[in-house]
């Protein structure tokens, strides 16, 4: 399932981490791939240890701990901190799946990537290409979103970035485990959690929504691992 989540960061929160990150100083984004990725990869990024990228990292997680719609989506175990990239006169992203393992920087943790998450920070009209391509079983999406939105898609998704020819795309992107590693069942579970809001919103506690609200749960405590 891709899913775009709106309002993920205030526009004062876009423009503060902007100005925070032309300040930075940034590295070929080859550093944080292996051999198949530094092959297609041009652009550039923040270094995976930077104290800026770590403080924004944090604030971008905050936000997102306070979003229902991304959690519903999601149902996130643990993060990889939030990294920061950038791409200008013509960099590009060539087609590619991301790694299905991560290391945590500063822990011994790794995580297996089930979700990956692009967090715009430019407005589409602050540059001309850079359009995200995601690959699925329903086809070929184009994505390019207003700054502060974010596009949640399947790690095992074949994806590229578009050559930016003009502007700047700077953007923030990570990964997550979910609690729930199947695609399928977490998107079920999404889509019954969302019937389950609107019908509490028209309803009230009705018996029948409490019904409902306990069967998301058994299938949640059935599904997940933590
Ligand atoms: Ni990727």
């Amino acid at each position: 399932m891709m899913l775009h989540v709106p309002g993920v960061l205030s526009a004062e929160q876009v423009r503060e981490m902007r100005a925070a990150l032309d300040a930075a100083d940034w590295v070929d984004g080859r550093e944080t791939v292996g051999p198949q990725g530094a092959q297609v990869k041009h652009n550039r990024q923040l270094p995976e240890l930077s104290p800026v990228g770590r403080e924004l990292g944090k604030t971008v997680l905050a936000a997102l701990s306070k979003n229902p719609l991304f959690f519903s989506a999601a149902l996130p175990l643990r993060f990889v901190p939030p990294l920061f990239n950038r791409y200008e006169g013509g960099e590009n992203y060539g087609l590619h799946i991301d790694g299905s393992v991560r290391s945590v920087p500063f822990t011994n943790a790794q995580l297996r990537t089930d979700l990956s998450c692009t967090l715009f920070l430019c407005e589409p009209e602050e540059y001309d290409g850079g359009d995200l391509e995601v690959v699925d079983t329903y086809g070929t999406h184009e994505v390019k979103l207003p700054a502060g939105d974010l596009i949640l898609y399947p790690s095992s998704s074949l994806h590229r970035v578009h050559p930016v020819t003009r502007g700047a795309r700077i953007s923030s992107f990570f990964w997550l485990q979910s609690m729930v590693r199947d695609d399928q069942r977490r998107s079920m579970l999404f889509d019954l959690d969302q019937a389950i809001q609107k019908l509490r919103a028209r309803l009230g506690d009705a018996e029948e929504t409490v019904a409902l609200t306990g069967h998301y749960h058994n299938l949640l405590r059935m599904w997940s691992e933590v």
